[in-house]
């Protein structure tokens, strides 16, 4: 029944046609032994940011931001690029070209290049790469039984031909480039893996290492791609750990994967399929690839820095890494993306706002240097953000967001009770929808309590030397159109006004609480006075005065409560 009493009805609710969908049919291993194993290293990072990344763009990247992207990739730390598809585009062939003859290589980097198995294609993949020291050869083929079937009507006999024929002419070319100073290493990709049947991965990986002959200190690189995500990431692991116990010289090949995202799962294969043995990772930053993208390495190697592991890239300057790659890509990097996004560190809820600050103040003094602050996995500061940035106010944020805010932007620290007076002006400005930004929270702190509409405005002082210590203060107050002039004696410059607004102003000031602090360091020194005064029903009028002079601070607050009185 609902609320007025009427049987509810059941929802027709459209299906989805499931049916046309088959389950992935996963490889048994019912002994497997990944999901015990730890990551506790970085694996050899390889981007491809510059080959899937580029090939997925609406508009691939000019010569210039290729650079641009390759000098960044640099400068994060990567040792293997794969920096094009050099036979099958001009600009990739061209950009290769460029960075060799113009010796852009550093020591220590090999550039990849990717290639498909067909002669005329290796060929000129190989002229493309004449001059570098160091060369990543990437030969793929489609491996998979759909593929086999559907695209190429070859049988597994053909398909291993096609690739260690294609192996052998790579091998051929190798050696004569060896002999012109460049050493090549050949990757392997069976593409499509996880749809092919593991054993044929096996013996056509195999296959391949037998004619390239690789050795235990010249491995081949065997990359095992996800080109399309289809089932979940421990099924991907599953196929990894049976691969590895199967490949015959394992200790001769470096296990890489590749893994496209198109579950939404890349990042989460790649770290199990480096539990099940894997030792190499391709991908991209942000994820940037074909469909959904490829792995993303920024996001992989973030979540092992969070677990205290070094992750071999420098990511310690995010928004630059978010600015060239949207720049280059021209696909904006969402608010909410791990580790990188506008809001990943932000908290507007009221209550994670105070677990926060409480962690923080907690992190700075008691736990020996180790991160532990609730709801921020890491220190914003490590890539670059800070501490402010991680409230922000909203409807949905407490007083604590706004303290928060007057206390890291403007270094003002209110007393409990004036905090809960300005609370409510937050929460009713919040209410109109959207983010209080700080400015517009301190405009609504001065409006409330320092520049306080009301009857008496202070127009000048003077401070005069009284009778012993005393001191004299002689002030002008616009009291609407009128000037007074007001006169009072006191054990100080504050006394003295208040006398003077008591016996002149006839109105009654009781101060009970009066502080003062510096808001900020040297000359331009701001300070705030915070004063309350109690009216003859001890009612509590706060009020709040800012000026780079004490005195005239003080005075401001005193008008600024007594106006406040009176609204
Ligand atoms: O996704 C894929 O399979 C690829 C290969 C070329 C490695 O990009
Ligand atoms: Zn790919």
């Amino acid at each position: 029944m609902n609320a007025e009493n009427q049987p509810v009805t059941t929802a027709s609710v459209r299906k989805m046609p499931f049916e046309k969908y088959r389950a992935f049919k996963p490889v048994s291993l019912p002994d497997r032994t990944w999901p015990d194993q730890v990551i506790s290293k970085a694996p050899r990072w390889c981007s491809v940011d510059l080959r899937d990344g580029n090939q997925a763009l609406i508009e691939p990247m000019t010569p210039d931001e290729k650079l641009k992207m390759y000098h960044l990739l640099l400068e994060l730390g990567f040792k293997e690029i794969e920096v094009g598809f050099p036979a099958a585009s001009q600009t990739d062939f061209d950009f290769v070209r460029l960075i060799i003859e113009h010796n852009m290589i550093p020591d220590g980097v090999t550039i990849q290049v990717l290639c498909q198995a067909r002669e005329e294609l290796i060929a000129r993949t190989c002229e493309a790469v004449q001059g570098a020291r160091h060369v990543i050869f990437h030969l793929y083929n489609s491996t998979s039984t759909l593929q086999r079937k559907v695209v190429f009507n070859m049988s597994r006999e053909q398909v291993v031909a096609m690739a260690t024929e294609a192996t052998a002419l790579v091998k051929a070319h190798a050696d004569r480039l060896q002999q012109q100073g460049t050493q090549v290493i050949l990757e392997y990709s069976p593409e499509s893996y996880t749809a092919t049947e593991m054993d044929f991965a096996v013996e056509i990986c195999d296959a391949v290492m037998q004619v390239w002959q690789p050795t235990v200190a010249n491995k081949i690189i065997l990359n095992l791609p996800s080109t399309v995500e289809m089932a979940t990431p421990n099924i991907y692991a599953d196929q990894l750990e049976w691969f590895i116990r199967h490949l015959p010289e394992r200790d001769k090949a470096v296990i890489s994967l590749h893994t496209h995202n198109d579950r939404g799962t890349g990042v989460a294969a790649s770290e199990l399929g480096l539990m099940a043995g894997a030792d190499r990772i391709e991908g991209t930053l942000f994820g940037n690839g074909e469909r959904t993208g490829n792995c993303d390495l920024i996001t992989m190697a973030m979540n092992m820095f969070s677990q205290g592991i070094d992750p071999e890239l420098y990511l310690g300057e995010m928004a630059r890494i978010v600015e060239v790659s949207e720049c280059c890509t021209k696909i904006p990097v969402h608010v909410r993306q791990p580790y990188a996004g506008e809001l990943v560190f932000t908290a507007f809820s009221g209550s994670h706002q105070d677990a926060i600050r409480k962690g923080m103040a907690r992190v700075e003094t008691q736990t020996g240097g180790v991160w532990e602050v609730p709801y921020l996995p890491i220190d914003p500061v490590d890539v670059g953000g800070s501490y402010r940035e991680t409230v922000r106010v909203n409807s949905q944020s407490g007083k604590g967001g706004v303290a928060f805010i007057l206390e890291n932007y403007y270094g003002v620290s209110l007393p409990r009770p004036l905090l809960l007076e300005f609370s409510p002006v937050i929460q009713k400005l919040s209410e109109g929808g959207g983010e209080l930004k700080p400015a517009v929270i301190w405009k609504a702190f001065t409006d409330e309590f320092v520049d306080v509409e009301g009857p008496y405005k202070l127009v000048e002082y003077r401070l005069l030397g009284g009778s012993g210590l005393r001191q004299v203060c002689e002030a002008q107050i616009a009291v609407g159109e009128n000037i007074i002039d007001i006169a009072g004696e006191g054990s100080g410059p504050i006394d003295a006004f208040i006398a003077a607004m008591i016996s002149t102003l006839n109105e009654p000031l009781n101060v009970v609480d009066y502080q003062e602090y510096s808001l900020n360091e040297g000359s331009e020194a701001q300070a705030i006075c915070i004063i309350t005064i109690v009216d003859e029903q001890q009612q509590r009028f706060y009020g709040v005065g800012l000026s780079q002079n004490t005195t005239t601070a003080a005075f401001g607050s005193i008008i600024a409560a007594v106006n406040r009185k009176w609204r």
